[in-house]
Order: structure tokens, then C-alpha cells, then sequence
């Protein structure tokens, strides 16, 4: 056994993004690919010689593979110790745990998220902090610094490390140690949640359907909701992470997880429907008949989070992405916290979760969350929904209505127009850009702008700066309007268009959404001529 010194050369493209290096399979099956990629991260994190590292991933096609070579180039490199989850499987959230929990230097994620998984579709590589968050900025960039100058990486010639059962092997120096990927993170849950409280609620006769999209939640889900909390067999479905996901898209919202929609729309809905996403990190809540947005998600557990232990003493602060509604502005203003404004993505949480400005923080892409982690957690929402609905004992469709009923309601719904040509798409925004400053006092639909600008985003821990993060237009009864270009799109640029409107809680609450909507939306089309841009006359998807 020895340390292979490999020539190479810089490969094009490996650049990280919003969350990690995502791409398709066949590219990160290319010589070199992974491997470059794999050593650009480590030198551009000052090595890894003496360090503990995590290495996990959502299991789809490649997974086995890629963390093989992992493990080669992190015992060629020096690495003490590196602590895979069994199979190589760790959902984000349970990898972002187990850094924390272990005091790890920091950790290797293999996902795509929800993009669909096989050797035709996504896979993924993102590198998380001591923190457990993902990597910042500056680190990002430097790992793509690195991926342009690389000339050779270390790896370790070595059979395949036995990943299929717990226990410890040795790869040269370096330590594996193979783990239950469910436990640490089970345990952690428990600490958080009142267990007995949530078996009682299902040992009264409250059912569940937790749908796991084939996707990584699935042993979580099922040791926990089954076996430990006692939801019937059979609650959890689609249990079984398959390397192509059944061949879906792992998204958990309306359009993709139609399945569970349908039963929980149907005559045999169980009382409680959930689904989570590829890596486990993206959450969506249906109750009896009735969605719950991602958006009103997050302020009902802004409202009831104290009903569960790990939250009982309160809330520091909750912080929402800026297109998310502002439903939970209205519960923190309530409760006397500070609620943050932040761009879209998870990483600019983390400043205000690391110095205790936040407890809860949510987006309207379906990621929930709370300083447990540093990632967005799919099952702690659901078992965060799960406490409120054991220590309420009221139906989902009740706790909506109570929630409206005392805070007024936020209608919300996203609007995508996807695959617009990039530069039809950058037209329409930088036209709006230029008629911001003179939208105030306008009319459209009825309904007067009050302001109109281009987000910029001043963390208040770092002081650093983020300019154009996307544009609003507030109207003076509380509507509002966002626009901005995805940035996790993979074919051409992808509008998003986030439509806002509030009804106090005195006002009409319970209409269409669409309907609630309509003077919104026809003042996006007026305002941004969306059809003459896109050249549709509708998004192609509603959420
Ligand atoms: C990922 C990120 C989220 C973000 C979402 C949508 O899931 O982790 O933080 O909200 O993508 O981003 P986009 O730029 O496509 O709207
Ligand atoms: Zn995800």
C-alpha cells in the first residue's frame, strides 16, 4: 500500500455554487474530474493532515464510488481520521450533525439535492465547515482557484474501504470509522422534541404519511416515526433510497410529490402528510386537505416552537429569505424578536445562527431550520409539526385557521418560467432596474406602490455586503411583488416571480389562492411585461 502521485491538469467548470459543485454524473465520472475536484478542496482548505473528517451522501448513482476515491485522497493526504455513515449515506442535516457533534474539522457532502440522481442525471460534492454549514464564500472561491492551477493529487492505492457495517478499518494512517447514519442524528431529535408527547398524539389513533421519495430520509424516517415514535407500519413510503430515486424528481412540493397530494386531497387523507427531498434537507407539510406553504410553515413554527422542549424557553430571532413572505415578520413582531431579511440561500443564515441572533430559519424553496444545525433539516420540521399538533391536539386546517385568525393571512404563490433564454431573461431584469425609482406613487391593478428596489444585503455580523439579490415592489396595502433569476438553474435562466398578498386578520381569509392573487399578478405582468419577454403567456410551474 502507497501513495500514488498523480499528474494532472485544471478540467473547466468546477466552480461551486449555490450549495457545492453540482453536475452531471457522466462529468464527475470523468478522469481526473473527481479527483482534482477532491484536492482542490483540501488544498484550498490548508490541507488535511492530522485532521477528522465526515464523508456522507444521499446515495444516489456514483455515491459508492465517489467515496472511495474520497477516502483515497484523504488517507494519501495525511487525514487522522475520517467518520463515514454505513453505505456511505448521510443525509445533509445528519451530516451537519455529526460534525458538530464530533468536533470534525469539517466534512464531505455527496449530493445533488433534489435533482434527479443517476449515471444520465446530477450528482454532487459540497465541503462543510467545523461549523457544519456549508463552506462561505471566500472558501468557495478558493477551491476554484485551486481547481484552475492544479497540477497533481495524492491518492492512496488501496482495496475498497468495507463501508457495509459499523466499525473501524484502517486505510495507511488513516482511521475510518463507519457509523450508523441514523442514530446520532435519532438521538439528537429526541433531545429536541418531546417524544412521548408525539407517541401518545399516534397512539391515539393520528395518522401520518411521510413520503421519502426514494431518497435518503428514508431509514431516518422510518426509525423514527415506526419504530421509535410508533406512526403504523407502512406510514413511512418510498422508504428505500434507490440510486436513481425511482427514477422522480426527490423535490417535495405540489408539483413533484403529486402522489401524496393526491391522498391527502382524497377521502382517505390520514391527518398528517410530509415528504423530504434527495438529501433530506427540503421539507413539505400537508395537512387533511389543506397545503401548508413553505412560507406560512415557518411562521407557525415561529408561533408554537416553545410548545416543543429544545425551543421551550423562546425564540432569539427568526430570519427568513427575502422572497419568503412575510407571515413570520408578523409572529416575531408579535413575540418582541428581531427578524432578519436575508438573500436567497442557506449559507447567509449562518453568520446570525453562529452568534445566536436566530433560532428558526426558513425559505420559500421549502428549507426549514434552527441552530440544532447548520443546514436546513427535512424531518425536524416534521417532527417540529408533529410536537405543536400532540401539544395542540387540533387538525392542521385548525392550527392554519387560528394562525390567520390572529396574525392575517399572507396569500403567497412562485411563479417560474423556466429554460428563458438568458438574455431575454437578463432584459426583463435590467428593465425593471431601471424603472424602479419612478414605480412609487404608481398605480397597477388598483393597488399603489410604496417602494420598489433591488435587494442589497448587509450582514450584520461580518459587515459584508450583497448587492442585487433580487427586486421588490411593495404596494401600500401590504402586496408584494419579487422578482429574481434562480441561481441553481442548469439550462438557460429560470424567472422566479413571488406574489404576495395580506389580508388581516379581520380581512378575508379564506379564498383561492389565485383568486387573493389576481390584482397581484395582473401588476407583475403590467409592471414587467413578462409575457413579451418569455414569450409564454403562463409559468411553467406554480408552487
Ligand atoms: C437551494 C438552496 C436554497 C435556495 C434554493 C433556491 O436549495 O440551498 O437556499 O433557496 O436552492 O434557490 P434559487 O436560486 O434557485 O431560487
Ligand atoms: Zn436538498
Amino acid at each position: 500500500m502507497s501513495v500514488n502521485t498523480v499528474t494532472t491538469t485544471p478540467i473547466e467548470g468546477q466552480k461551486p455554487g449555490t450549495s457545492g459543485l453540482r453536475k452531471k454524473t457522466r462529468d464527475f465520472m470523468q478522469e481526473h474530474f473527481l479527483e482534482n475536484f477532491v484536492q482542490s478542496i483540501i488544498d484550498a482548505i490548508g490541507g488535511v493532515e492530522g485532521k477528522t473528517l465526515v464523508l456522507g451522501g444521499d446515495g444516489r448513482f456514483f455515491n459508492d464510488r465517489a467515496a472511495q476515491v474520497i477516502l483515497r485522497i484523504c488517507a494519501a493526504n495525511g487525514a487522522a481520521k475520517v467518520i463515514v455513515g454505513q453505505n456511505a449515506l448521510l443525509s445533509t442535516p445528519a451530516a451537519s450533525n455529526l460534525i458538530r457533534k464530533r468536533g470534525a474539522d469539517g466534512g464531505f457532502i455527496m449530493s445533488a439535492s433534489h435533482n434527479p440522481g443517476g449515471e444520465d442525471e446530477d450528482f454532487g460534492l459540497k465541503f462543510n465547515g467545523a461549523n457544519g454549514g456549508p463552506a462561505p464564500e471566500s472558501v468557495t472561491d478558493r477551491i476554484f482557484a485551486r481547481t484552475r492551477e492544479i497540477t497533481e493529487y495524492r491518492i492512496f492505492v488501496a482495496q475498497d474501504a468495507d463501508l457495509s457495517a459499523p466499525g473501524s478499518a484502517q486505510m495507511g494512517g488513516m482511521e475510518i470509522e463507519i457509523v450508523d447514519p441514523v442514530a446520532d442524528y435519532a438521538e439528537l431529535m429526541d433531545q429536541i422534541f418531546d417524544f412521548a408527547a408525539i407517541r401518545d398524539l399516534l397512539g391515539a389513533g393520528f395518522t401520518l404519511r411521510f413520503d421519502a421519495m426514494h431518497a435518503v430520509t428514508g431509514p431516518y424516517a422510518t426509525e423514527i416515526l415506526e419504530n421509535r415514535l410508533g406512526a403504523a407500519p407502512g406510514s413511512v413510503v418510498n422508504a428505500t433510497p434507490l440510486p436513481d430515486f425511482g427514477g422522480g424528481h426527490p423535490d417535495p412540493n405540489p408539483v413533484w410529490a403529486d402522489d401524496l397530494m393526491a391522498v391527502m386531497m382524497g377521502a382517505e387523507a390520514p391527518d398528517f402528510g410530509a415528504a423530504s427531498d434527495g438529501d433530506g434537507d427540503r421539507n413539505m407539510i400537508v395537512g387533511r386537505g389543506i397545503y401548508v406553504t413553505p412560507s406560512d410553515s415557518l411562521a407557525v413554527l415561529a408561533a408554537n416552537a416553545h410548545h416543543a422542549p429544545g425551543y421551550a424557553a423562546g425564540l432569539s430571532g427568526v430570519a427568513r429569505s427575502m422572497p419568503t413572505s412575510r407571515a413570520a415578520d408578523l409572529v416575531a413582531e408579535k413575540a418582541g424578536i428581531d427578524c432578519y431579511e436575508t438573500p436567497t440561500g442557506w449559507k447567509f443564515f449562518g453568520n446570525l445562527l453562529d452568534a445566536g441572533r436566530v433560532t428558526l430559519c426558513g425559505e420559500e424553496s421549502a428549507g426549514t431550520g434552527s441552530d440544532h444545525v447548520r443546514e436546513k433539516d427535512g424531518l425536524w420540521a416534521v417532527l417540529l409539526w408533529l410536537n405543536i399538533l400532540a401539544a395542540r391536539r387540533q387538525s392542521v386546517a385548525e392550527i392554519m385557521r387560528d394562525h390567520w385568525a390572529e396574525y392575517g393571512r399572507n396569500y403567497y404563490s412562485r411563479h417560474d418560467y423556466e429554460a428563458v433564454p438568458a438574455d431575454r431573461a437578463n432584459a426583463l431584469i435590467d428593465r425593471l432596474r431601471g424603472i424602479l425609482d419612478g414605480l412609487p406613487g404608481q398605480d397597477f391593478a388598483g393597488m399603489q406602490v410604496e417602494a420598489a428596489n433591488d435587494f442589497a444585503y448587509h450582514d450584520p455580523i461580518d459587515d459584508s455586503v450583497s448587492e442585487r439579490q433580487g427586486i421588490r415592489i411593495i404596494f401600500t396595502d401590504g402586496s408584494r411583488i419579487v422578482m429574481r433569476l434562480s441561481g441553481t438553474g442548469t439550462e438557460g435562466a429560470t424567472l422566479r416571480v413571488y406574489l404576495e398578498r395580506y389580508q388581516p386578520a379581520d380581512g378575508n381569509l379564506s379564498l383561492p389562492v389565485e383568486e387573493a392573487l389576481a390584482p397581484v399578478i395582473a401588476a407583475a405582468e403590467d409592471i414587467a411585461q413578462i409575457r413579451d419577454h418569455t414569450g409564454r403567456d403562463r409559468p411553467d410551474v406554480t408552487t
